[in-house]
């Protein structure tokens, strides 16, 4: 039978600049795809579904289809006629070349990794033992893992058992290093799990991860002696599917591919993360024997693979939230072949491990003293120890700290101004990294807006005066020119519009809300509170007097509030290192009382009052 002749397919070539991938992709693709496909991931702070912004890209040469009507509104058409499209809403009509601005790319962020930290007894799960073998001989034929199990014994340890990773590798290591190894062990009530073979005297490292929604930050830890040998946080590359967790959920839902793309993504960069700290640090990952790793449970969820879809309906319900102890090898993670994970308990579908590690780092479960954590994301988990209890709740305070939704808004990258002052009618501005300003980060658009209310600009329901100097109209709405064309990095106005300002409204009155609803459910007000503990990212380098001044925080004395960094990631080293304080956490969760926003009776109420300046 003649073969139907074959219908070659059509394809049009993306061209990124200044990255300087090119990727053939077929008609209908967009550029958002066509980006990712081609291993460039943009920022796609929704996940592609067109209202956010972030995915900015600029034509330089060829068609593309018709801006959207989205487009039309989110960009205006100035900035639509110098060639600015939304990747997510263009599909290429020719070969076309795109400049990629650096706002859109995830990379060259401050990344916050480090926390106040506090000393306590290290008691790891995984020890080494020492062992030095007589080798077999025709008089003493036991296996090898029978020889090894024996010299545990001797000592007084429980039995020696290993999967068929570790065995395998006690019987090349053995012969490898003349009988003499160093054994990592993991001691159970009734067996010595085998864990890792290695050369004499290696020192036995453990890995503590925080996996944010937006950041990773990683930590390679010498379990012997609790030194942190090398650590980095880099761009979490889930957020090229959608910035917060609800738009990767929504991601996932559509596919079973997508689902597994999303652990696939964040697995490869685990792993590249953990090869370059290991070749900073001259070790091997081969000699990590375990790795805690903490985030919101969502990301706990994508990281296990587990199902994210009753995560992302009402009622929120987590697969699990005990503290889960599985195989490196069945997520994919490159540490030592027979080591293990540890995943701390999740506390709701809304406040995972990450704020129970926080909560261990805050020593909320000792010393009576009543204090406030909020650690500030894209949600805000916030925490209340008053007495034996600790009253939590998680609120959507959204992606605008971050940079998004905000029309000038960008992450905490080079160009990005990170702090305004106004005085006299004369606006200075302070960029990360002293660059021309392209951008507000969400430190800058606060102070921004902090300043904008002591000088009048703004009143406290969040309006503009339209009288004010800066002040002017663009389509019946009004904004402030930070910074004129000239004074920019790219030759547009930075302004801040109504809409930004709404947005810092809701992020801020649901953070204050939130801390209003816990303070009544304990029954006490912002006076009885000792201790304000600000942890995140953004809380590290926010303005407290500003965040004060629009009322993200009550006016109390400002030496009440400490900025303790990535507690998380402290959290999540401690239980590395200590068994102890594993036990601490769990009984710290069985303190917990869960506060559910959505359905507390006010809150809508509570919600809209704490908008206001
Ligand atoms: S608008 Fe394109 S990813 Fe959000």
């Amino acid at each position: 039978m003649e073969s139907s002749p074959k219908i070659p397919v059509h394809t049009y070539t993306v061209d990124l600049e200044p990255i300087g991938r090119r990727i053939a992709v077929e008609p209908g693709t967009n550029l958002l795809s066509a980006a990712q496909r081609a291993g460039v991931d943009l920022v796609a702070a929704c996940g592609g579904v067109g209202i956010c912004g972030t995915c900015l890209v600029r034509l330089v040469a060829g068609t593309l289809t018709p801006p959207t009507m989205t487009e039309e509104e989110e960009l205006g058409t100035e900035r639509i006629s110098s060639g600015y499209r939304m990747a997510c809403q263009a599909e290429p009509l020719s070969d076309v070349r795109l400049d990629i601005p650096p706002e859109s790319l995830p990379v060259a962020q401050k990344m916050q990794v480090e926390g106040r930290e506090n000393a306590f007894v290290l008691q790891p799960a995984v020890i080494p033992v020492d062992l030095a073998l007589s080798p077999p001989e025709l008089e003493d034929l036991r296996s090898d893992l029978t020889r090894s199990s024996q010299a545990l014994e001797e000592r007084g340890m429980p039995p020696l058992q290993g999967d068929l990773a570790a065995i395998s590798a006690l019987s090349e290591e053995l012969r490898a290093h003349d009988w003499q190894v160093r054994l990592a062990i993991r001691q159970n009530d009734n067996h010595s799990q085998l864990v890792a073979v290695l050369p004499p005297g290696t020192p036995l490292l453990g890995l503590a991860v925080d996996m944010g929604s937006t950041k990773l930050a990683l930590y390679l830890i010498d379990l012997n002696s609790g030194a942190t040998l090398a650590s980095t946080g880099v761009m979490n590359p889930q957020i090229a599917y959608g910035e917060d967790v609800v738009s990767r959920i929504a991601f996932a839902n559509k596919s079973e591919n997508n689902h597994r793309l999303l652990q696939t993504r964040l697995v490869d960069t685990l792993n590249e993360v953990i090869h370059t700290l290991c070749v900073q640090a001259g070790k091997r990952p081969a000699e990590i024997v375990e790795a805690v790793m903490v985030g919101n449970t969502a990301m706990h969820h994508f990281f296990c693979g587990l199902p994210v879809t009753q995560l992302g309906a009402s009622p929120y319900i987590p697969a699990v939230t005990q503290p889960l102890l599985i195989k490196a090898i069945e997520v994919g993670l490159n540490i030592a072949s027979s080591g293990s994970v540890y995943l701390p308990a999740n506390i709701a579908g809304y406040v995972g491990a990450d704020h129970t590690a926080a909560l261990l780092a805050s020593r909320a479960n000792q010393d009576g003293r009543t204090f406030v954590l909020v650690d500030i994301g894209t949600n805000t988990e916030i925490s209340l120890a008053h007495g034996e209890q600790i009253f939590t709740c998680s609120t959507a305070s959204g992606p605008a700290f971050e940079g998004a939704h905000i029309r000038d808004g960008m992450r905490a990258a080079p160009g990005a101004i990170e702090r305004v002052t106004i005085a006299g009618g004369e606006v200075q501005t302070v960029t990360i990294g002293g660059l021309a300003p392209v951008g507000l980060c969400g430190t800058g658009i606060l102070t921004a807006i902090s300043e904008m209310l002591q000088n009048d600009v703004l009143d406290m329901r969040g309006v503009f005066d339209r009288s004010a100097d800066r002040v002017r109209t663009v389509d019946k709405r009004a904004e402030f020119v930070l910074v004129p064309a000239d004074k920019t990095g790219h030759g547009r106005d930075v302004v801040v519009t109504r809409k930004d300002v709404h947005e810092i409204q809701l992020a801020k009155g649901a953070i204050r809300a939130g801390i209003g609803v816990l303070l009544d459910e304990a029954n006490i007000t912002v006076e009885d509170v000792d201790e304000w503990v600000i942890a995140g990212a953004f809380g590290t380098y926010l303005d407290l007097a500003s965040a004060q001044q629009v009322g993200m925080f009550p006016a109390v004395p400002l030496d009440r509030f400490q900025q303790v960094g990535n507690a998380a990631g402290v959290g999540a080293k401690e239980m590395l290192l200590s068994n102890q304080k594993r036990d601490e956490s769990l009984g710290m969760i069985g303190r917990v009382q869960y506060v559910e926003l959505t359905i507390y009776p006010d809150f809508t109420q509570r919600f809209v009052d704490a908008m206001y300046f």
